[in-house]
């Protein structure tokens, strides 16, 4: 009888033991945020979001300014889309939730999860996926923004994320430079990804973005020079135009091209420049796909329509 007793113990206990380890993330809130499943790494995460909060004050009042920056004008170039803009930042720096309370978001605002071994966040898109193998398959993918409809406030943070040599907070005065004979940056902005901080700010903008407009068709552009060029209304849906601008002023940086409108855009087209890596349009990143089903852990959060 007592044999049989522990016998069912066992078996019971090595049935539950994928579960319990896959369901028992470890969370910490930081202003609404929280941070999930990050161990040992809670705590840089947690600094980089209190960065995050400071830096991101001064640019928020430039934005409400009547006299924005020339870092505005570079970024955004319509004054209207100002108070979207520092609504979408001041969102940022609290974390204002836009989504319902779910599983490790209690509150329902931005949840940081870090992906650490397989079967954490699995979904569909296009086939079963699984953050941590899509992580892993995308050496240079840091961390990403999982679309679901409704929106999610997921932002997986890749093991690379914390392996990489990547700095947590640019130097002060870090700026792009002009290139002014075919007046565009030198390079494509991609100095400004080697900070975690701007990383984290790029993949929240992207949960603004989404949950505040359920838009499909937002924008996904990266190159520096190519962010210049969007028109207003695709530069405001642009995460990567939030990160030069905040960029720019966290920098104080004075370095912009001429605009568009100023009559040299006829130059750069004869120019062939290398760190121009296709054409100049956005070709915005309509999401043909949404993810489903999402499981975190053991939670099966289904019921997306
Ligand atoms: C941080 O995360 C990486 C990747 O998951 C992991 O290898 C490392 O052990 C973590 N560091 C700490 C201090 O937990
Ligand atoms: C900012 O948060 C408010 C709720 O406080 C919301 O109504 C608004 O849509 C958000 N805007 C952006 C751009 O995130």
């Amino acid at each position: 009888m007592l044999m049989r007793l522990s016998t069912l113990g066992l078996l019971a206990l090595a049935n539950a033991s994928p579960d319990a380890k896959r369901s028992n993330y470890d969370m910490f809130m930081t202003g609404q945020y929280t941070v999930a499943n990050c161990g040992g790494n809670t705590s840089l995460v947690v600094h980089l979001l209190d960065r995050l909060y400071t830096t991101l004050l001064p640019v928020i009042e430039d934005a409400k300014s009547t006299n924005t920056s020339p870092a505005y004008a570079a970024f955004f170039k319509d004054p209207s889309s100002a108070p979207f803009v520092s609504a979408l930042l001041t969102n940022v720096t609290s974390g204002v939730a836009l989504t319902p309370p779910a599983p490790y978001s209690l509150n329902g605002a931005p949840t940081l999860l870090c992906v650490t071994e397989p079967g954490q966040f699995m979904y569909k898109l296009d086939g079963q996926k699984d953050a941590y193998a899509e992580c892993l398959a995308n050496p240079t993918a840091t961390s990403n923004y999982v679309g679901f409809l409704p929106p999610k406030q997921y932002i997986i943070l890749c093991p690379s994320f914390f392996t990489s040599a990547i700095v947590s907070v640019p130097p002060p005065n870090t700026c792009l430079t002009v290139n002014t004979y075919i007046n565009r940056f030198h390079g494509d902005g991609q100095s400004f990804w080697l900070y975690k901080m701007w990383i984290v700010l790029e993949m929240i903008t992207h949960y603004y973005l989404f949950a505040s407009t359920g838009l499909l068709t937002i924008t996904n552009t990266n190159d520096a020079n190519k962010c210049f060029r969007l028109a207003a209304e695709q530069s405001r849906l642009n995460a990567n135009n939030y990160v030069y601008y905040a960029a720019s002023v966290y920098g104080s940086c004075t370095d912009f091209p001429a605009p568009p409108t100023s009559g040299r855009e006829l130059l750069e087209i004869d120019i062939e420049d290398p760190s121009d890596n296709g054409p100049d349009d956005a070709g915005p990143a309509a999401v043909t796909f949404i993810a489903t089903d999402l499981e975190i852990g053991v939670e099966d959060t289904t019921g997306t329509p």
